[in-house]
């Protein structure tokens, strides 16, 4: 709200959101003296066409949404803003009602006429019911937020208040942007960076008031709440495509940069750590028993790869776990336990309510995230930032690389800190983690074979993945690229679980990605992997290897060779990884798939 057009605002701000959810777009502008609106199934593109066709009166003040459906089909009924029956208020909302059942009811039986299937729309008709009873609307919205259960961020505007906003958040994202004489409200920044820097974090359970003169919040009890200001210190320009086809190649390319953001400043030049950021006291690490992570998909991989490096390196047991799956089994978790919630987005519900879970039962938590003020950093009792800059495409790629990073930068800070028995091994690994930018860039100089690899086996139904030890994490994440982006059949597996069942799958020309570990590092292994190999080629796959480079054994078995820059053996998925991105997104885009926006997916996953 303010003084430009409110819909040019309004879309832009779409546009640069619409990686969070494409099911159905809409707007409603406050003009001449009324509520106009517009609304369209499928993606932003739809509406923008239609409000070409029938351009809306132009308005100051205005809201949209881009959905992600929960309740009810992605169609132009159930398309945001949603309106009551006097059509003088219209309200967008992310997140779940629980309630709205029990609400819809009640509004129907006092004789209001529901047209949609969300549990959004009665929001909108609870609202004109207190509006009409003589609360104001920051009030009428706190009224109907004390009455609602679930996750919600609401944004509502009343035509009779044509200079006025109001929002609320609880659980899901929802930040202010205060500019000269307008503000600007978003669930993430990068919608109104182009009109202002300044910014205001709300907390849970809160209620924000925008006027041309200035922003109020309130607690949903009316109370009047502090508030966080804060600078957004990164470009524009992050949030563009920077000449590549898509945001996922972008953030792929950057994956160097983003490495070496994440080291930069925590690694001293005798291979000692400065992670100031972790606060919990250096008699307090000592005394930790048990760590346990939470993190839901990509974030997951990451945290199984990091329980190998966190167990070998600090002798800590370490548990590594769904979230959203973790508070439902009554996890064993107390004082000593070190809850650690990876995520890229900070706002994850799943690992949310996973966090607080831990919280509850006593452990600390340390979150490792990608979004500064986010949801999870805030609750959590530390947090190690990525810093990988913000990641757009909805498959995950740097956001990755960079959790996996500060997962070794904790692990290793850990062994510090508790007194490893190899403090020089420590120290290597350290040294050896500020050549890995290098490495990874070295990767992707190489990567046309892997994408000419990738446009023939567009016709393919199926893909395995295969790996030990840290490979096969890196076995998963392969697969659940490849299944995201080019929406076929793809399953990752430990190599060495292939003969007790899925070596069944394997059939004449059937593609097989096998992640191979270092030779030198883990000589055993390499042997076994080998042999694993050799029994998938006798069955008559197709053997795609990602070896180090002159591992000379798996070249006679190899139908197709990918070469990696040797690492230490636990630091060998920060290169495995990237042919696997780069082979997924390369299919997907064979197969004529729209990579940033996979079918189905949301950015960032706001309800449980
Ligand atoms: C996959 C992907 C998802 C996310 C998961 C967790 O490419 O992006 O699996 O990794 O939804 O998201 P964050 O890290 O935001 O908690």
């Amino acid at each position: 709200m303010g003084s430009q057009s409110a819909l040019d605002v309004v879309l832009s701000g779409l546009r640069r959101l619409e990686y969070r959810g494409y099911d159905s777009a809409g707007v409603a502008l406050l003009a001449d003296g009324g509520l106009a609106a517009a609304r369209r199934a499928g993606k932003l593109v739809n509406l923008e066409k239609a409000l070409l066709e029938r351009p809306l009166p132009t308005g100051c003040t205005g809201i949209g949404h881009t959905r992600w459906a929960t309740h009810g089909a992605p169609t132009d009924t159930n398309a945001h803003p949603h309106l009551d029956n006097t059509g003088r208020v219209a309200v967008v909302h992310n997140g779940i009602i629980e309630n709205f059942a029990a609400l819809r009811t009640e509004l129907a039986a006092r004789g209001h006429t529901l047209g949609s299937e969300t549990d959004t729309e009665v929001v909108a008709h609870l609202l004109a019911e207190e509006y009409a009873a003589g609360a104001d609307l920051g009030e009428a919205l706190r009224r109907v937020c004390r009455r609602l259960e679930g996750a919600f961020t609401l944004v509502a505007v009343h035509a009779d208040e044509p200079d006025l906003v109001v929002g609320a958040r609880r659980n899901s994202p929802l930040v202010v942007g205060v500019g000269e004489g307008e503000a600007f409200l978003a669930s993430d920044v990068s919608a109104f960076i182009d009109h202002t820097r300044s910014a205001i974090e709300l907390g849970q359970d809160q209620v924000v008031e925008l006027r041309r003169d200035g922003v109020t919040v309130t607690g949903f009890d009316g109370r009047p709440a502090e508030v966080r200001s804060y600078h957004v210190d990164w470009d524009a320009s992050a949030a563009e495509k920077g000449g590549y086809p898509s945001f996922m190649l972008k953030e792929i390319a950057e994956q160097p940069r983003a490495v070496a953001d994440t080291l930069l400043g925590r690694i001293g030049p005798e291979g000692t750590l400065t992670l100031d950021e972790i606060r919990i006291p250096a008699r307090e690490l000592r005394e930790i028993d048990k760590v346990v992570i939470v993190a839901c998909g990509t974030a997951f991989h990451s945290g199984l790869i990091a329980k190998y490096a966190i167990e070998h390196w600090t002798r800590l047991p370490c548990e590594v776990e769904l979230a959203s799956e973790f508070r439902y089994r009554d996890p064993i978790l107390d004082a000593r336990s070190l809850t650690v919630a990876i995520s890229q987005s900070g706002e994850t519900m799943d690992t949310l309510m996973a966090l607080r879970h831990a919280r509850e039962q006593g452990s600390r938590v340390l979150a490792i995230c990608n979004t500064n003020g986010s949801t999870i950093p805030r609750e959590s009792d530390a947090v190690l930032y990525t810093h990988a800059g913000p990641e757009i495409a909805v498959a995950s790629t740097k956001a990755f690389l960079t959790q996996l990073v500060a997962c070794y930068l904790v692990a290793l800070y850990l062994a510090q800190a508790r007194g490893n028995k190899d403090p020089e091994g420590i120290r290597s690994v350290i040294r050896d983690l500020a050549g890995v930018p290098g490495a990874i860039e070295r990767v992707l100089a190489g990567m046309e074979p892997v994408r000419e690899l990738a446009r023939s086996l567009a016709d393919q139904d199926t893909v395995l993945f295969l790996g030990r030890h840290v490979g096969y994490p890196v076995a998963l994440e392969g697969a659940l690229k490849l299944k995201e982006l080019a929406y076929m059949h793809a399953e990752g597996f430990a190599a060495g679980e292939l003969k007790h069942g899925p070596i069944a799958l394997v059939d004449r020309g059937l593609p097989v990605v096998v992640v191979v570990p270092s030779p030198q590092g883990e000589p055993l292994l390499h042997g076994k992997i080998v042999s694993n190999i050799q029994e998938i080629r006798a069955r008559g796959a197709r053997t795609v290897v990602i070896a180090q480079e002159g591992d000379t054994e798996v070249v006679p078995y190899a139908d197709h060779l990918i070469s990696v820059p040797a690492t230490p053996a636990l630091l060998q998925p920060l290169v495995t990884t990237v042919p696997l991105q780069v082979f997924a997104c390369a299919l997907a885009t064979a197969r004529g798939n729209e990579v940033d926006q996979p079918r189905n997916l949301a950015k960032s996953v706001t309800v449980e």
